[in-house]
């Protein structure tokens, strides 16, 4: 009895044994870093919500990205943030709007980073919201369908630009369906979709609003998000995707929703990226700055348990600090 007792403390005490037993463990090459490029920025715009991260212009763009390939981080997740907003967020599907130029020349000077293109509108909308929205008598309304058209013309002017992965964020119903008819029937029928497939509505999401100029300017996205406390729910919106012809899924955010990332990876098997998001990321910084939490400490510990929970990628904006810590 009392040596079943010690069996565990004797593994645990020798370091080389620690290390060969340690069942998980998270690899650069599983990372990805959320960018963002806007067109109203000459110089590097600081988010002051999350310290590290910032606003690009196209050109600054270019040159973090191979500073990131260099770092062997294999893939960024692009967002753009246009001059102009209107109703329709026009600017989303212009040949020559941000994320296509900015597309264009990352393939000219970074051909080998995979860039993944965040597939909404809430950056080109007037409203913020992500989809088209109809405003009457002070209520409003998401129109699903119509927004899911302009979703698709999104997806396929991505794809014509030089996008590696098309990643739709807006939760609309049919999107990733109707995305893959359309990128089949312009030519892109070995373009993969990776589908923010377990999205819920969070509260994490403030600072990312920050640094996506993407607030809404009424109501909130409680019609097309997932309510935090439905996790059946989730599973079907998954399955729902993946029927749709999702390639790979993406669960977010990442801390509050561990049982979710399990449970979808246990349940499909597809690949799975976690999302630690900007609040996520924003809570820990504000720790560490106070001095109350170890960085690097804490930030590695939240990546196993990403990876414990089923995680194949984690998209996160500490993916330059990790990628120097794990050398
Ligand atoms: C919405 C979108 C969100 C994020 C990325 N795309 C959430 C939202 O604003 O509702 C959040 C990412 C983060 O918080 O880091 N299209
Ligand atoms: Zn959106």
């Amino acid at each position: 009895m009392l040596q079943l007792l010690r069996r565990p403390r004797r593994v645990r005490s020798n370091e080389a044994l620690r290390q060969i037993v340690k069942e998980n463990s998270l690899e650069t090459r599983q990372l990805i870093y959320p960018m963002f490029v806007s067109e109203k920025v000459d110089r590097a715009e600081a988010i002051s919500s999350m310290p590290g991260v910032y606003q690009y212009s196209v050109n600054e763009l270019v040159e973090n990205a191979k500073q990131v390939f260099d770092l062997g981080i294999p893939a960024i997740l692009l967002f753009g943030i246009p001059r102009l907003k209107d109703e329709l967020g026009s600017q989303a599907f212009d040949p020559n709007g941000i994320i296509q130029t900015a597309l264009r020349r990352l393939k000219q000077s970074v051909p080998e980073l995979l860039v993944i293109t965040d597939v909404c509108l809430c950056e080109y909308t007037s409203h913020g919201h992500c989809g088209i929205v109809d405003k009457r008598k002070g209520k409003f309304e998401v129109l699903n369908d119509r927004s899911v058209e302009v979703l698709v013309q999104t997806a396929v002017s991505q794809a014509e630009a030089g996008a590696d992965v098309i990643a739709p964020s807006d939760m609309m119903d049919g999107r990733v369906g109707a995305i893959r008819s359309g990128l089949d029937q312009a030519g892109f029928s070995d373009l993969p979709i990776m589908s923010y497939a377990a999205k819920f509505c969070s509260a994490f999401y403030g600072p990312f609003r920050e640094a996506a100029e993407s607030a809404p300017q009424f109501g909130d996205r409680q019609s097309y998000q997932m309510d935090p406390a439905n996790a059946n729910e989730a599973l079907r919106e998954v399955a729902l995707d993946i029927e749709e012809g999702a390639d790979l899924i993406i669960v977010k955010p990442g801390l509050p929703y561990l049982d979710i990332l399990w449970r979808v990876k246990e349940r499909f098997g597809l690949p799975t990226a976690v999302y630690n998001i900007s609040g996520e990321y924003a809570m820990l910084k504000a720790a560490a700055a106070n001095g109350w939490i170890e960085e690097k400490r804490a930030v590695l510990e939240v990546m196993t348990g990403f990876r414990r929970a089923g995680a194949d990628m984690v998209i996160t904006y500490w993916a330059k600090d990790l990628a120097s810590w794990l050398k």
